[in-house]
């Protein structure tokens, strides 16, 4: 596997910066701020969409899968981005919204206007014959997952927003029309794809009510059918190269299927997003509350897919932060007195382990989630569904603020910080979306005397000169110490001790003395002393190496 070494930027490309003043992060934006990411080290840059879209979902309802849209850029503009892309060796990955298309879609429409071919192409289903919608299925954004198609008496399905319609898979004629998108950026030279909801692509050609007590996503995600079609799509496009890399968001997968999709001999995909330790902070299982996340879970549930996924040969995705996610600083972190640190701690625990690492823009810098004192601040679809659906269940408008203020996928959106001035240096115009905090966190400061972006740097090199980084195995270690979250990396006589402090106080444990002989690569501890009894305090992280191993 040639990508263990690598290390993947996730950039938005909405609020990273604006070149031309209208208030949206654009391509020539990002590619004015070419040389930022290079210093970076970072090897592959995967861009959220910048298709044509009407923008309800931020560019995940796609309304032409081939061209660039005009708030964004340009072809011209894309290609160019490209070429001084590889030129400073960072590789493009494009995200691939293949589970549906916008209704604004051609096919839709076309569907819309009586067309049967193009109608083959969603889900549409008569209503049950006593009037109810065609299952009890709820939308992942909230309310029903199922919309009235024009005024034929039939509905389409929706898994996400009522203007992004489910694909149905099992028509052929939708699995070409997929590998021939990805097939059309392969052109352009694209070898990286991120495929957006991927494991919610087989859903039965019968659908049918859940059950009562079951959740209606249990019906239709990981099913065997997804194995299938990700072999067929490898197969017919991505898979005819050696050098692509892909990787699939799996909502609610399970460790048995994430295997599947990534052992490298069922050839379907080179890594998989799993979100379950970043449930850890849902009361009962419920995003829409307000909780402290719970350490031990965190813990249990890195170490039991660190194992798994190392014992049965797959690959994951190491991340804490991405476009739908608060900023994890502000979830595991202690921002108000530990920031620097608890930035280091988070950063080494993934970058040290094993799969491959995702820098989610701003995340170099200790972004964190913006301060907003109104639901008016917001722009996100899902945050203001859940706003209207916390006051119809009961909650005060206070209460329902502060768990969106918790919750919102804005709190990762809001533009890059690239200085301290009224809108951080992302724009001249009005930004989409707010900063609040550029005075304490923004490239310029960061860059003159901070201590995260170096340090992330620091771990990039490090994934490329050992190997044992890179492609060592992963087992846990000292889970009977609270706080600590520590592993064990091994290839043949090369191993790696990785101790993290997660509290915001000081821990003592002790660690096998043979370890004393090793040598300290990373750790932000200043003094730090390498002996059996170790003290670590807060928020500090430490990785032991060393080359002298045996059986
Ligand atoms: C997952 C994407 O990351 C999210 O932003 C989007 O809303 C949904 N998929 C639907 O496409």
């Amino acid at each position: 596997m040639d990508f263990a070494d690598k290390v993947i930027y996730q950039l938005y490309p909405k609020s990273f910066y604006d070149s031309n003043g209208d208030g949206i992060g654009d391509l020539r934006g990002i590619i004015a701020k070419l040389d930022y990411l290079q210093a970076l080290h970072i090897d592959m840059i995967w861009f959220n969409p910048f298709f044509v879209s009407p923008q309800n979902d931020n560019g995940y309802d796609i309304a032409d899968y081939r061209r660039i849209d005009p708030r964004f850029g340009t072809m011209a503009d894309f290609e160019e981005l490209v070429r001084k892309l590889r030129a400073a060796n960072i590789g493009v990955m494009l995200d691939m919204v293949l589970n549906h298309t916008s209704t604004a879609h051609p096919w839709f429409q076309r569907a819309l206007a009586g067309d049967k071919k193009y109608q083959a192409y969603y889900y549409l289903r008569d209503p049950k014959p006593n009037g109810d919608l065609p299952t009890n299925w709820e939308s992942k954004f909230g309310g029903v997952a199922w919309a009235p198609f024009g005024d034929t008496g039939k509905y389409y399905l929706h898994l996400y927003d009522k203007t992004q319609a489910d694909l149905d898979w099992h028509n052929p004629d939708v699995r070409r029309e997929a590998a021939d998108i990805v097939n059309f950026w392969r052109d352009k030279g694209v070898r990286g794809f991120r495929f957006d909801v991927l494991n919610v692509i087989g859903k039965d050609e019968q659908l049918v009510d859940a059950p009562a007590g079951v959740e209606s996503k249990t019906l239709y995600t990981d099913t065997p059918v997804v194995h299938q079609y990700i072999k067929e799509l490898a197969a017919a496009s991505f898979g005819q190269e050696d050098d692509s890399i892909t990787v699939g968001e799996m909502s609610s997968t399970s460790l048995p299927n994430a295997i599947g999709y990534t052992n490298p001999a069922n050839k379907e995909l080179s890594m998989v997003f799993q979100f379950h330790h970043l449930k850890t902070d849902y009361e009962d299982g419920n995003k829409w509350t307000r909780a402290r996340y719970d350490f031990d879970y965190l813990r249990q549930l890195l170490h039991d897919w660190g194992e798994g996924i190392s014992a049965g040969d797959g690959w994951q995705a190491l991340f804490w932060n991405n476009h739908d996610q608060p900023r994890a600083l502000n979830r595991f972190g202690n921002i108000d007195h530990y920031r620097v640190r608890s930035a280091q701690v988070l950063a080494a625990s993934i970058h040290l382990s094993r799969g491959t690492p995702y820098i989610y823009m701003g995340e170099e810098i200790g972004m964190s989630d913006p301060d907003y004192t109104s639901m008016q601040d917001y722009v996100d679809i899902e945050s203001h569904n859940a706003y209207a659906e916390l006051l119809a269940a009961g909650k005060t408008a206070d209460e329902a603020f502060a768990i969106v203020h918790a919750k919102s996928r804005d709190n990762s959106r809001t533009p890059m910080q690239w200085d301290s001035s009224q809108n951080a240096g992302f724009t001249t115009g009005t930004p989409w979306l707010k900063p609040t905090n550029q005075d304490l966190v923004n490239v310029h400061d960061e860059l003159e005397h901070g201590r995260i972006f170096n340090f992330y740097q620091r771990l990039i090199t490090l994934r490329k000169r050992y190997a044992v980084i890179a492609r060592g195995d992963y087992r846990a270690f000292g889970t009977d110490v609270d706080w600590l979250y520590a592993y064990k990396r091994r290839l043949n006589q090369e191993g790696l001790l990785v101790l993290n402090n997660f509290a915001d106080h000081e821990i003592k444990f002790t660690i096998p003395d043979d370890w004393c002989g090793g040598k300290v690569i990373i750790d932000n501890v200043p003094g730090f002393q390498l002996q059996p009894e170790i003290t670590l305090p807060a928020f500090s992280t430490v990785a032991i190496y060393r080359n002298d191993l045996n059986d």
